[in-house]
């Protein structure tokens, strides 16, 4: 018989988000604005959306996915009084890198002077941040990695159709960050947490490389490749019915019920199927947080860019009940039920 020496005990590793920030493009683009472009009105949009405006990159000034990255990551850094070379690891999840490789966190590693710290892009659409949440939290967890910092981060403006109503009302550009580090309270961290996808749903949300690649629920003539197509029905229902299966999902993990969770940090996708998750858990308006008004839909920068300001407006407080939540292209969707 083989004689095994037990593995060593991992010490307990509590993980603590000590520092956020998010970067918004200056430029401004209103529903009237919108508008002037394609056949649609401010009130159509805001009916059914619950946007107003959004913050678009203004890329022949060369602003883009990558600026945004190295603002909030460098904000989120000196929220948490720490140097870029103190990370071990920057997870970026974006789907709109501006180079295809190397990887966006890469270029932010560098830029910020990260040093030797290990980095990599997450394609996760809009669940890219939250996804890239729980595997960092799980790695510091583990007992590998000390401090990681994670950006979430799309400009969706450089892959729509300004020409298809169907998605050019909708998105936004913007990043968010935190800076995520070991702590010995092992109560800080995350409570519970779901992962999943469903990838035979691909084709309701999706970006064709060329015309070949146009499923056949699409009008091929009248699709731009490298453009992203969306069956916005199907991803409505989707996501109403997702949205409110994950919640209760996270909640059962950890035993614990909607209204011993202070806030909720949601994808800002539309309005409407965050109100229908509001109703279902009788959550009062105060604990879930919207600002889709002001930037739409940012895909993986919405649920940063939404903990950041309730950050920097006081809103959270050590030992509060945080829960994240995010669907998206996939189709995927994600929670991380957090004790701060
Ligand atoms: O980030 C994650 C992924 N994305 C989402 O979560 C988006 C999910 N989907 C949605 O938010 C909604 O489906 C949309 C906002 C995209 C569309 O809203 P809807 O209530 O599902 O509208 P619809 O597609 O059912 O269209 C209703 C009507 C149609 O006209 P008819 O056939 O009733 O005459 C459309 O042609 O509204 C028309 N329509 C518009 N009218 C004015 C569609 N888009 C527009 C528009 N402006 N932009």
């Amino acid at each position: 018989m083989p004689t095994h020496r037990p593995l060593p005990t991992p010490p307990r590793v509590g993980v603590r988000i000590i520092g956020t920030g998010s970067a918004l493009p200056a430029r401004v683009v209103t529903n009237d604005d919108i508008a002037s472009i394609v056949q649609t009105t401010d009130e159509w949009i805001y009916q059914r959306t619950g946007i107003r405006q959004r913050h678009v990159c203004e890329q022949a000034k060369g602003e883009g996915n990558l600026d945004l990255c190295i603002r909030s990551l460098r904000t989120a850094l000196e929220s948490a009084r720490l140097r870029a070379d103190e990370l071990d690891l920057i997870i970026c999840g974006t789907i709109s890198q501006d180079l295809r490789c190397p990887s966006t966190a890469c270029m932010v590693a560098g830029a910020l002077g990260a040093g030797r710290a290990a980095a990599w892009d997450l394609g996760a659409a809009c669940s890219g941040f939250v996804y890239g949440l729980n595997v960092a939290h799980d790695l510091i967890r583990g007992g590998n990695y000390r401090r990681i910092g994670v950006i979430g981060a799309d400009t969706v403006s450089a892959l729509v159709d300004y020409t298809n109503r169907g998605t050019c009302i909708l998105f936004g550009d913007a990043a968010g960050a935190v800076v995520l580090t070991a702590t010995d309270d092992p109560t800080k961290g995350c409570l519970a947490q779901a992962n999943h996808a469903n990838g035979s749903a691909w084709p309701d949300l999706f970006m064709p490389g060329d015309e070949a690649m146009v499923t056949e629920e699409y009008d091929r003539a009248s699709v731009r490749p490298m453009c992203l197509q969306m069956n916005g029905k199907a991803v409505f229902k989707f996501a109403v019915g997702t949205f409110q299966e994950l919640i209760a999902e996270t909640l059962e993990k950890a035993g614990l019920t909607a209204d011993q969770v202070d806030l909720f940090v949601c994808h800002q996708s539309n309005a409407r199927i965050l109100e229908a998750a509001r109703e279902r858990f009788g959550i009062p308006p105060e604990k879930l947080y919207i600002n889709i008004d002001r930037v739409g839909n940012t895909s993986a920068g919405s649920v940063p860019l939404c903990y950041d300001e309730l950050v920097r407006a006081g809103r959270v407080r050590e030992g509060m009940t945080v829960m994240f939540v995010a669907f998206g292209a996939g189709l995927t969707w994600t929670s991380s039920l957090w004790q701060m």
